[in-house]
């Protein structure tokens, strides 16, 4: 799978050597952190054919069965302060989109922070997960771990899903070989690394063109409390501009932000 993966990729690709593949692995992101723990180098990324504990945001599961999607995460040292870096995730979104309509020919949406959907579907999800030196505060690395939905119909979904998951498959009508979008998504992730720290505000303004939560209806959620209200705008670390019903205004960066429609919320 590693060669068929780097048959995909540009020739000396940069991070083509450090390309690890997995059969079946508990979850990239937490063999990632153990590997970035014993040192290994930026640019490394993991791939797994299935994951048996695929984590999502807010401590919640990420179905990944063989066969039907692309389960990565990189490894990042940026070396700067995590304060240079609240916009990972949303730079990886737009990474993503760019890598999907690459592959695909589809232009996916952004549900805030970390959703990539199409139609209104879930088509994939995004986890960072950060590690500080205790020394500098400054980032000793970083795990991106993206899953994406490419070979499943809508009865491989679990049932609870199936109103709410979508995969590229059932967003071109047409099989999916997952070796080429985990290569599209790999060259985008490292075309992402280039211009992290100096491109941030076009990656933001690409985020926003993308973020299907923007104008909408939606709710916050937050342990039992549920505020409602509208999606503003976007700020250059990606924190979600609320203004509430009561016409409080709110920038939001944690929490369960759902849109009015959208995944089985009226
Ligand atoms: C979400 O939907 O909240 C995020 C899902 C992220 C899933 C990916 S799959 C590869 C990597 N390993 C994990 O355990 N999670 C991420």
């Amino acid at each position: 799978m590693k060669e068929t993966i780097c048959n995909h990729l540009p020739r000396n690709f940069p991070w083509a050597n450090g390309i690890i593949y997995y059969e079946s692995i508990d979850s990239t992101n937490t063999r990632a952190k153990e590997l970035a723990q014993n040192g290994a180098p930026h640019g490394t990324v993991l791939i797994a054919g299935s994951q048996t504990g695929g984590r999502g945001r807010m401590g919640r599961q990420f179905h990944s069965p063989a066969g039907t999607g692309v389960y990565l995460s990189v490894i990042l040292r940026p070396g700067c302060s995590p304060e240079k870096l609240m916009h990972l995730t949303c730079a990886t979104a737009v990474a993503m989109c760019s890598a999907i309509h690459r592959i695909s020919g589809i232009t996916p949406g952004i549900k805030w922070t970390n959703d990539l959907v199409f139609q209104r579907k879930k088509l994939g999800g995004i986890l960072t997960e950060l590690s500080l030196d205790p020394q500098t505060s400054n980032i000793d690395y970083a795990i991106v771990g993206i899953g994406i939905n490419c070979r499943q119909q809508e009865t491989d979904f679990p049932a609870e899903l199936q109103s709410m998951a979508t995969s590229l498959a059932l967003c071109t009508g047409r099989d999916m070989d997952c070796a080429s979008v985990a290569a599209a998504m790999i060259e985008a992730l490292w075309e992402m690394d280039q211009k992290l720290l100096t491109e941030k505000h076009a990656m933001m303004e690409e985020y926003k063109n993308a973020c299907v939560t923007l104008g909408q209806a939606i709710s916050v959620c937050r342990g039992d409390v549920v505020r409602h209200g509208t999606a503003l705008d976007v700020d250059e670390d990606g924190a979600l501009l609320v203004r509430y019903s009561n016409g409080d205004q709110e920038f939001v960066t944690s929490g369960e932000v759902s849109i009015r429609g959208m995944y089985g919320y009226v």
